[in-house]
C-alpha cells in the first residue's frame, strides 16, 4: 500500500480517512506516521501540516454490517463465539480510533496548534493501526475475521457532533471514550487468560499499556487549550461532556490508570450515574 498524492500531513490524514479497506487503511496510516516522524527528525525540510477538508464520515469496508448498539447480538464470554465477539468489537473500536485520530489532525489543521499536537495524534493513530492489526490477526487465528460479525454503528457520532469544536472533541473522545477503555480492558484480558489464549492476552496487554498515552494526550491538549483561552478546565470539561456525551459515565473507574493519564477523579466522578463509594 503506497500513498501517492498527499504532500501535507492534513492531506495524508484525509487519504487515510477516505481509504475503505481496513488493512489498507492501517497500512497507509502506519506508512504516513513513519513519514511524519522521519520528517520531524530532519531540520527545516519536514512535511508541512497544511490544511484539508476531511469527509464528515470516513470510508469503511462493506462488512461489518453496522447496527444500532441495541441490535448487536450479545454472546456469552465463556464460549469461543463469545471471545470472537469481544475481539471483533475491539477491532471495530480500534478501526474507528484510527480514523478519529487522523480526523482530529485534519479537521483542526487550520487552527494555530503546536507541532507537538500533531506529533501526539500521529503517534496515537499509528498505535491504533497496530491495535487493529493485532485484533484482526487474533480473529484470523480463531478462524474468523474483521467483518464476520455485525458492529456498533454509533461510534462516529461523537466525531460528527464535535466536528467544529476541538475542545468538545478532546473532552469526549480521548478523555471519555478512550478513558473508558482503561476501565474495561483488564476484565477482557482476564477472560482470555482464563481461556488460555496467550496471543490475545499479549495483544490486549499491548493495547492496554498504549491507551494510557492517548488519554494523556487528550488531557494535555485540553489543558493547553484551556490555558490559552483562560478557561477553568474542570467545569469546562463537565460542560462539554454534558453537551456532547449522551448519558452518564459508568463506574467502576480505573482510578490508577486514569490518574497516570492525567485524569483526576473530580473530572469524571461528577459525570457518573452513581456517587463515589464512601471512603
Ligand atoms: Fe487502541
Ligand atoms: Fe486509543
Amino acid at each position: 500500500m503506497t500513498g501517492t498524492s498527499a504532500t501535507t500531513l492534513a492531506q495524508m490524514a484525509t487519504e487515510v480517512l477516505t481509504t475503505a479497506d481496513a488493512r489498507a487503511k492501517t497500512a497507509l496510516s502506519r506508512q504516513y506516521a513513519a513519514a511524519w516522524r522521519a520528517s520531524r527528525e530532519e531540520d527545516a525540510t519536514g512535511i508541512a501540516v497544511g490544511t484539508a477538508t476531511p469527509p464528515l464520515r470516513p470510508a469503511r469496508p462493506d462488512r461489518p454490517e453496522l447496527l444500532d448498539p441495541r441490535e448487536v447480538p450479545r454472546r456469552r464470554p465463556g464460549t469461543p463465539e463469545g471471545r470472537k465477539a469481544i475481539l471483533h468489537a475491539v477491532a471495530h473500536i480500534e478501526l474507528n480510533a484510527v480514523d478519529l485520530h487522523w480526523d482530529v489532525i485534519a479537521r483542526f489543521s487550520g487552527m494555530p496548534l503546536p507541532a507537538g499536537y500533531f506529533d501526539d495524534w500521529v503517534q496515537a493513530a499509528d498505535d491504533e493501526s497496530k491495535h487493529f492489526n493485532l485484533m484482526a490477526d487474533c480473529l484470523e487465528a480463531m478462524g474468523s475475521h474483521y467483518g464476520a460479525l455485525p458492529a456498533h454503528a454509533g461510534i462516529w457520532r461523537a466525531a460528527e457532533e464535535t466536528a467544529d469544536d476541538i475542545m468538545g472533541r478532546l473532552a469526549v473522545v480521548p478523555m471519555v471514550l478512550e478513558a473508558r477503555g482503561l476501565d474495561v480492558t483488564p476484565g477482557m484480558i482476564e477472560i482470555f487468560r482464563k481461556a488460555g489464549d496467550a496471543d490475545a492476552v499479549a495483544a490486549l496487554e499491548t493495547i492496554y499499556s498504549e491507551e494510557v498515552s492517548h488519554v494523556a494526550y487528550g488531557s494535555k491538549w485540553f489543558h493547553f487549550l484551556c490555558g490559552r483561552e483562560d478557561r477553568d478546565p474542570k467545569p469546562f470539561f463537565h460542560e462539554l461532556v454534558r453537551r456532547y456525551f449522551h448519558g452518564a459515565l459508568k463506574p467502576p473507574f480505573n482510578t490508577e490508570k486514569r490518574a497516570e493519564a492525567g485524569l483526576p477523579p473530580d473530572f469524571y466522578w461528577p459525570l457518573a450515574e452513581d456517587m463515589p463509594p464512601k471512603p
